[in-house]
């Protein structure tokens, strides 16, 4: 097939920049069909992996499994969309996941997700215009001690506040700057209170005893003074 005409000739752009044909990931995905050929219980392993190769599920894509596995298309599609992890249509750079468990819903979770479709301007399953975040919702992080709490990608956003969201956001535009400030900070300086304070020397009885010696006198221990 000459890859420059058809559908098969549209570049598509992974994440790391890598731009590869929809034949290119066709073939890609045959070689797992063979792979998997005849093995039982294969329809959800190669559609798991066809997602890691096309970055979502397309309905030619599913046709293609369908016809090669010897499957109806209705049988694939819904098993797709039986399971919260396949997507049917392109997800964005990264991937905000808004917890709507009790623990958050009751401590915010709705208002954080509100303010996330705002800023993004988007609704609950769809992308933003510039292909960078995708909003879904999602049941528990196991983070419920510090709700409201949301995830993007795979990094766990704790008490959220809605106020907030903007910064967080901006922070996926300019890696850098988050990387950065991500860092820890530099060794904090050590609290004056916890100065140790300064030992009391016997060293000033001797400075008296010295100091009275150029008299003539000292002070012995017991505070007696000792003249000559
Ligand atoms: S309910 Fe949101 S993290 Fe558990």
């Amino acid at each position: 097939m000459n890859e420059k005409e058809g559908p098969g000739a549209v570049p598509i752009a992974c994440a790391c920049g890598e731009k590869a044909t929809e034949s290119e990931l066709l073939r890609r995905l045959d070689e797992i069909l063979a792979e998997y050929h005849g093995k039982p219980g294969a329809l959800i392993p190669v559609l798991q992996l066809a997602q890691g190769i096309f970055g979502y599920l397309p309905e030619n894509v599913l046709k293609h499994i369908a016809l090669d596995m010897g499957k109806s298309y209705s049988e694939v599609a819904g098993v797709v969309s039986f399971y919260a992890f396949f997507a049917t249509h392109p997800r964005g750079r990264h991937v905000v996941r808004v917890c709507l468990g009790t623990a958050c819903y009751v401590r915010g979770g709705k208002q954080v997700l509100e303010t996330m479709r705002k800023e993004l301007g988007i609704e609950v399953g769809e992308t933003s215009k510039d292909g960078m975040f995708s909003l879904e919702v999602a049941r528990c992080f196991g983070a419920c001690g510090l709700a409201p709490a949301m995830c993007i990608d795979e990094e766990v956003y704790k008490r959220v506040r809605p106020s907030k969201i903007r910064e967080i956001l901006a922070t996926y535009y300019a890696p850098a700057a988050k990387k950065s400030s991500a860092r820890k900070p530099a060794a904090a300086k050590r609290p004056a209170a916890t100065k140790r304070p300064a030992a009391k020397r016997p060293v000033a009885k001797k400075h008296a005893a010295t100091r009275t010696a150029k008299t003539n006198s000292r002070i012995t221990a017991k505070g007696v003074k000792v003249h000559g």
